[in-house]
């Protein structure tokens, strides 16, 4: 049964990281009732159907949808599916669409979401990477939340939020902003060979099957502008100088090729390591963003500093401000993983849902 001050969620995308939404709001229901908080999941989405039902789909909705997934199947599969575009029409004033997609198609969803008076949550950054004269009402729009785009389950974006509504003014942030390239910088300042260290990176399952989609810097870039335009300031992606960690000879072979070409690298970082290793210091692969500008690639960092003794897969994001000027204020962890990326999407959801209510 639904109450007056229940929630409605459409989850748009049920990959890994929308299905442990899933799983985690279901697990948190005793906990969310008694806090008085109803949320209703009337609609998950993948790519090609959607499951609704007008009153929350039931938990044997749910679980079965859970298991198709799991198997691999399609979500068109279960009765009384509807096509994902009906979302346009269902969502209703007071709804939360929440985006676990790693699409570039959801941004006319969105904005559609914008335009009915639906909260939103981002999972996905790439729509809040769109020119910016597209994008901008996602920016100035007061009910949307994205922190898990920028350091997963890590208060980034909410920092930069507080730090500003504040009144403080940024000087600048940089931050190692990729688990997968902080762990390859790792292993490059262990003395591991540039090509086996991107192998060991993938068979950790710390890249995507292709790792040149992390290795050129595009995943950063993406952080670094939705950090930037959080900040005010409107950075198109489209004007970044991005270097990528691999050279551009190899960007049109086949994963195989590049993974067995890789080696012709080695040398060149070994030597570029070496050189760090005698000035004392290690390569980090950053993106710094300023009120001037944002640079994305590979920096040599103090091995004393907090960013030269970072280790693996951890983010790093150093907020310089007027007020925190002689120390920067620094946020680290984790920055990547299904579980804390999920559970920062299920924050989002519930500070949506806490504003919804005090507002009504
Ligand atoms: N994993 C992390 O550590 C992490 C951290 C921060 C942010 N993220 C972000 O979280 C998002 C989800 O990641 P993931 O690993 O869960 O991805 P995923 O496993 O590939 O899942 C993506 C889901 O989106 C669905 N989808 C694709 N296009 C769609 C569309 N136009 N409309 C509706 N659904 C659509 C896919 O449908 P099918 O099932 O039909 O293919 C799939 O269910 C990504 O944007 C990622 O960058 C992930």
């Amino acid at each position: 049964m639904k109450n007056q001050n229940a929630i409605n969620l459409f989850v748009l995308g049920f990959g890994k990281v929308g299905q442990a939404l899933v799983r985690q709001i279901l697990s948190a229901r005793d906990l969310l009732n008694k806090h008085g908080m109803n949320l209703h999941i009337v609609g998950l989405s993948d790519s090609r159907a959607l499951l609704y039902r007008d009153e929350g789909l039931t938990a044997t909705q749910i679980q079965s949808a859970l298991t198709h997934k799991g198997q691999g199947q399609s979500l068109e599969i279960m009765d009384s599916t509807h096509s994902v575009d009906s979302i346009d029409r269902l969502l209703k004033p007071g709804d939360i669409l929440v985006d676990t997609t790693a699409s570039p198609h959801t941004t006319a969803r969105l904005l559609r979401a914008v335009e009915v008076g639906s909260g939103i949550v981002l999972a996905n950054k790439i729509p809040l990477c769109g020119p910016w004269a597209e994008t901008q009402k996602l920016f100035t729009y007061p009910n949307i939340k994205y922190e898990s785009t920028v350091g997963a389950g890590l208060p980034v974006i909410a920092t930069l939020k507080y730090l500003l509504s504040t009144g403080d003014s940024l000087e600048s942030i940089v931050g190692c902003l990729s688990g997968t390239l902080g762990y390859l910088c790792s292993c490059l300042e262990e003395g591991l060979p540039y090509s086996q260290a991107v192998k060991d990176a993938r068979s950790l399952g710390y890249t995507e099957p292709d790792p040149r989609q992390d290795l050129s810097g595009m995943d950063v870039a993406r952080k670094a502008v939705i950090l930037s335009r959080t900040a005010g300031i409107p950075a198109e992606l489209s004007d970044l100088s991005i270097e990528p960690l691999y050279p551009t000879e190899l960007e049109k072979v086949s994963v195989e090729e590049f993974l067995q070409l890789a080696d012709q690298e080695d040398a060149q970082y070994a030597g570029l390591v070496n050189w760090a290793t005698a000035e004392q210091k290690a390569p980090r692969y950053t993106a710094r963003i300023t009120p001037e500008g944002i640079q994305v690639g590979l920096d040599l960092a103090n091995k004393a500093s907090p960013l030269g003794s970072l280790k693996g897969p951890d983010n790093y994001i150093a907020f310089q401000t007027n007020r925190y000027s002689a120390s920067p204020l620094v946020i680290s962890g984790p920055g990547a993983g299904i579980e804390v990326t999920a559970a920062g999407v299920f924050g989002d959801i519930l500070q949506l849902a806490r504003e919804s209510h005090r507002r009504s």
